[in-house]
Parts: C-alpha cells; sequence; structure tokens
C-alpha cells in the first residue's frame, strides 16, 4: 500500500506517553506531582458554567453561523476596545474550536501548497504540524537565551525566502514564557508586510502576563493575523472555543474553510464564553491569574537553587524552560527517570523542537504551590544523590 507521507510527518506529543505513564503508575497508587500538563487546574469560573449550563436548558445547541455567535463577535470586539483600547470591528472576529482552530484556519488562508512558513526553535509543536498538514514547509529557526527565545527581524531577515509566506510567533511564548519587546514586534510586522506575507501572533497567553504591560499585536499594520483563545487565561480549555482577528478580506475565505472543517465553534461553550468578560467573571481569573504569579516566583528561584539553569525568567504563560544539562544530556530519559524515581512528571525539550532539546526540559507551574512544594522537595533529595 502506498505510504501516506503527510501522516507520517506528523509528530505526536512526548508528553502524552508520559502522561499515559503516570496515569498507570498513579492507578497503582503512586503519588504523581504533575508539572507536565500545559493547562490551568482551576475550575472554569462560575458565571461561564452557569451561563454555558443555561444555554443547553434553552435549546440553544444548534450550529451557530462557521464565523461564530454574533454576539460573541461583538463581546470580543468590545474586549479589544476595553482592554487595549484597540478599536476592532466585529466583522473581523472569527469565532474557533480553540486557538488550535483559529491557527489551522489562519494558515489555510495565508498558505499555499510548498509556501514556507518562519517559526522559532523552540516553540509550541503543532505549528510545524499544522504547516505539514497543509503541504507546506516550515523553516524552524534557532532561538536562545539572547532573543529571549523568540525570533527577531535579523532571524527573519536572515532566514527569508522567495516563499517565505508567513511567520508564527507566540508572545508569551510556549514552552518559555517569554514575551517580545514591542519595538522588535513592530519591526518584525513591519518586514513582513513588505514582503507582502503575514504575522501570526498567538496571544494565547496574554492574560497571564506577570508584570509587564502588554499591548495587542493588533494595531500595528494588516499583515497580521492575531490567535486568542478562551483556554488559559480564561479556564476554558476542554470547552473548546477561541478567535482569531484577520483583516476583513480575509474573513470570507476564513468563513469557507471553517463551513467546511469545522462548521463551527461548540454553540453551548460560545454561550458560556459571553459570560467571560463579565466584571464577576474577571475578578475569579484575575485571583487566579495572582496564584499563577505566586507560583512561578516560588517555583523559579527553587529550581535555579536545584541547579537548573533557566538564562531568561519567563514573564507570562505558565511555563518554566529550564535547562537541565547539568544532570542529563538526554532530558527524555531524564523525564522517565524522574516520573519512575520520584513521581515527578515534566515535558521534555522534544516536544518544542530540536534545538538543543535534549539538554532542555518544561516545568509547567498549574498545580497547588503544595504540590510544587512537595515536587521541589523530592528533585532536592533525588538530585542530590545524583550529583554525590
Ligand atoms: C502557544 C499555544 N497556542 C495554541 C494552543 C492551543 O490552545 P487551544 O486550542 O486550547 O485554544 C496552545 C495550547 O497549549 C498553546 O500553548
Amino acid at each position: 500500500m502506498a505510504k501516506f507521507s503527510r501522516i507520517d510527518d506528523i509528530q505526536p506529543f512526548h508528553v502524552m506517553a508520559l502522561l499515559a505513564r503516570a496515569k498507570e503508575l498513579e492507578a497503582q497508587g503512586r503519588d504523581i506531582v504533575h508539572m507536565e500538563v500545559g493547562e490551568p487546574d482551576f475550575p472554569t469560573p462560575q458565571p461561564i458554567v452557569n451561563a454555558g449550563m443555561e444555554a443547553i436548558r434553552q435549546g440553544d445547541v444548534h450550529y451557530t453561523s462557521a464565523v461564530g455567535l454574533p454576539e460573541l463577535r461583538q463581546a470580543i470586539a468590545d474586549f479589544y476596545q476595553s482592554r487595549y483600547q484597540v478599536s476592532v470591528t466585529a466583522n473581523r472576529i472569527v469565532i474557533t474550536p480553540g486557538a488550535s482552530g483559529a491557527l489551522m484556519l489562519a494558515l489555510g488562508v495565508v498558505m499555499k501548497e510548498g509556501d514556507e512558513v518562519l517559526l522559532p526553535d523552540p516553540g509550541y509543536p503543532c505549528n510545524r504540524n499544522f504547516v505539514r498538514f497543509l503541504s507546506g514547509k516550515t523553516r524552524s529557526i534557532e532561538v536562545d537565551a539572547s532573543s529571549g527565545y523568540q525570533l527577531t527581524l535579523k532571524h527573519l531577515k536572515d532566514n527569508w525566502q522567495e516563499n517565505t509566506a508567513a511567520v508564527i510567533v507566540a508572545s508569551p511564548s510556549n514552552p518559555t514564557g517569554t514575551l517580545i519587546a514591542r519595538d522588535e514586534l513592530m519591526a518584525m510586522a513591519d518586514f513582513v508586510k513588505t514582503k507582502e506575507a503575514w504575522l501570526i501572533v498567538d496571544e494565547i497567553y496574554h492574560g497571564l502576563v506577570y508584570e509587564n504591560e502588554v499591548s495587542t499585536a493588533l494595531n500595528i499594520n494588516d499583515n497580521i493575523i492575531v490567535i486568542n483563545s478562551f483556554s488559559k487565561y480564561f479556564n476554558m480549555t476542554g470547552w473548546r472555543v477561541g478567535w482569531l482577528v484577520a483583516p476583513v478580506k480575509l474573513v470570507s475565505d476564513l468563513d469557507k474553510l471553517a463551513q467546511n472543517i469545522f462548521l463551527a465553534a461548540p454553540t453551548p461553550a460560545q454561550y458560556a464564553a459571553l459570560a467571560a468578560f463579565h466584571p464577576e467573571t474577571i475578578t475569579i481569573l484575575e485571583n487566579y491569574k495572582k496564584e499563577f504569579k505566586h507560583r512561578r516566583d516560588y517555583l523559579l528561584p527553587e529550581l535555579k537553587k536545584l541547579g537548573f539553569k533557566i538564562e531568561v525568567e519567563p514573564q507570562g504563560a505558565f511555563y518554566i524552560y529550564a535547562n537541565c544539562e547539568k544532570f542529563s544530556h538526554d532530558s527524555y530519559q531524564f523525564a522517565y527517570e524522574l516520573l519512575e524515581n520520584i513521581g515527578v512528571a515534566i515535558t521534555p525539550g522534544k516536544d518544542f523542537g530540536e534545538n538543543k532539546a535534549n539538554t532542555f526540559v518544561r516545568f509547567a507551574y498549574t498545580v497547588s504551590i503544595d504540590k510544587l512544594k512537595e515536587g521541589v522537595k523530592r528533585l532536592a533529595g533525588y538530585l542530590a544523590e545524583k550529583d554525590s
């Protein structure tokens, strides 16, 4: 039988196998400290849950328009105005099944078969798989601490090809939690525009930036597509609602593609998301955010004390990307070693690319501070013994 090469080219999340093993150990009665999971541990705020349940009770369970519920598109437009003082018309907003759906749609309309997309390595792993699935090519650009693990204008200039159609960045980033400085982002956006290409800016972790004020990339120029989601800041991962903001000229193509790929985002979840911007919900979310910051401020110095090298401090998201070369030059094997020996689960670097992946791991502080303390205690005992 002929080989279906496109699917062969798609990588699984390696951490899923590790998570399965962690669950197996838990079923055997072991206590596992989960620092591998990239989703908030908090419950969805009650006003959102109530709005979702009410929608189901009312029978709001039919397809919405493929680009989403008009009220939700408007609520998101209002959110850009109130949060960033940026004026966006609701007809530029497309509601999607998570940021995942938004990334897929955006790439689907801006690239042709054989086009190239520039990505940072390390970076969010699905992006390269989306591009491959769409018969495009990715150029993964190695980034390091000197640019806060983010792409810069120089990277774009050095790597630009005739067939480069788009660049994807995330600020804050997964796995590093680092931001792109506004002036660098503007310089990149202007360069991409001169090339008549697209800058896709993933702002999914925007709500979770702990010190700096962040501004959306939306008002830089009109060759930008912004991706966002209710998954992370809004604690709605499983509801599967996200969105993108694109120039009006792309919306009919996005609509067409959405109709074909997923028809619409889940309707009750879209109604639930309408409550995400209510002041009482925001109060709950800001408390969650404070807790995430508290966890980061605890975990970051503790990991450094243990001997992990963290050259750039994360400013947002809920991740710490740490160099583990003091303990291992095979971070995949190291992650399994920690899981089996001390029940601490973390994500190996190879889930985020190939750039020095063997000497990096990602810690997610998506568990309670007490659990983090337990994880640090176990690591301290085990790593000290390993060192001696
Ligand atoms: C950078 C980034 N973008 C997009 C996503 C997809 O999120 P969702 O589809 O749940 O909105 C994730 C999930 O971890 C992510 O880390």
